[in-house]
């Protein structure tokens, strides 16, 4: 199989590159399936109804969320009624939502899909990722319940995600970061056969700060005083992560990061 996962998608640039390159990375790639970050999608902060069908619409299969998925009013609801939109599940039980979907592909393979969150340098009050992990790699097993896995790990630190990576190899066809915005360069699999990399990087305006206006960024850096984020308006550039998949195993047999759009170089 090949499947296609991208970055956080940040404010319109972000979901107008989505809209503009999937459909042409499915015929080129001849993809299987396509998952994506979705937690900057509205307005840079969080995602919407309307975002998420915008998202959906472009040939998107699943949604995961991360940091800033309560951002915006009617999150909770929308996620009961959206099985595809995910978000960590090492959130505490209670929280709402699942951190777990999966989707059936066109050739009939199913692709399992996990959200998990970091807790290095994000203040937020979360299961250990670890432990779920280890709870979860226990009770599903790649290539019998599901026939691909792709892992999103929603991380600031480094050190944390490539130990979760490491931790996962063997067990997911791809582990891949999200959250920092900024593509890193060591896609590889792992010695398992786990297509890993740190972070897909964003889709959205590189001409800013991880998707917001300089102007409104600045500020913040420079004074003291109310200022608020304004999301950045320039054309996106499209960042993700390609991974094919063995049939039988569900592990990688490939990987390779997708770069598209006019501030990034394109990614060989
Ligand atoms: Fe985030
Ligand atoms: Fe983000």
């Amino acid at each position: 199989m090949n499947l296609l996962f991208l970055g956080d998608i940040a404010a319109a640039p972000g979901r107008a590159a989505v809209a503009k390159y999937v459909p042409q990375l499915r015929a080129k790639y001849s993809l299987d399936g396509v998952v994506a970050n979705g937690e900057n999608s509205a307005h840079g902060r969080g995602i919407t109804a309307e975002t998420a069908r915008e998202i959906f619409a472009a040939g998107v299969d699943a949604i995961t969320l991360g940091d800033h998925t309560f951002d915006q009013k009617g999150t909770e609801e929308l996620l009961a009624n959206t099985p595809t939109l995910i978000r960590p599940a090492n959130y505490p039980p209670g929280s709402a939502g699942r951190g777990f979907t999966s989707f059936t592909t066109a050739a009939g393979k199913r692709v399992g899909v996990l959200n998990l969150q970091g807790r290095v340098f994000i203040a937020q009050q979360i299961d250990c990722p670890f432990q779920y992990s280890r709870n979860f790699i226990e009770t599903h097993k790649l290539g019998k319940d599901y026939d691909a896995l792709v892992v999103d790990i929603h991380t600031e630190a480094t050190a944390e995600a490539v130990s979760l990576g490491h931790f996962w190899d063997g067990h997911a066809s791809l582990v891949v970061g999200t959250h920092t915005h900024i593509p890193t360069a060591d896609a590889h699999v792992l010695p398992k056969g786990t297509a890993y990399q740190t972070d897909a990087g964003m889709c959205g305006d590189y001409n800013s700060s991880l998707g917001m206006s300089f102007e409104s960024v600045l500020p913040n850096f420079l004074s003291r005083g109310r200022h608020g984020f304004q999301p950045a308006t320039g054309e996106g550039t499209l960042c993700g992560t390609l991974v094919s998949t063995d049939d039988a195993t569900g592990l990688a047999t490939a990987v390779k990061p997708i770069r598209l759009g006019p501030n990034l170089p394109e990614a060989q």
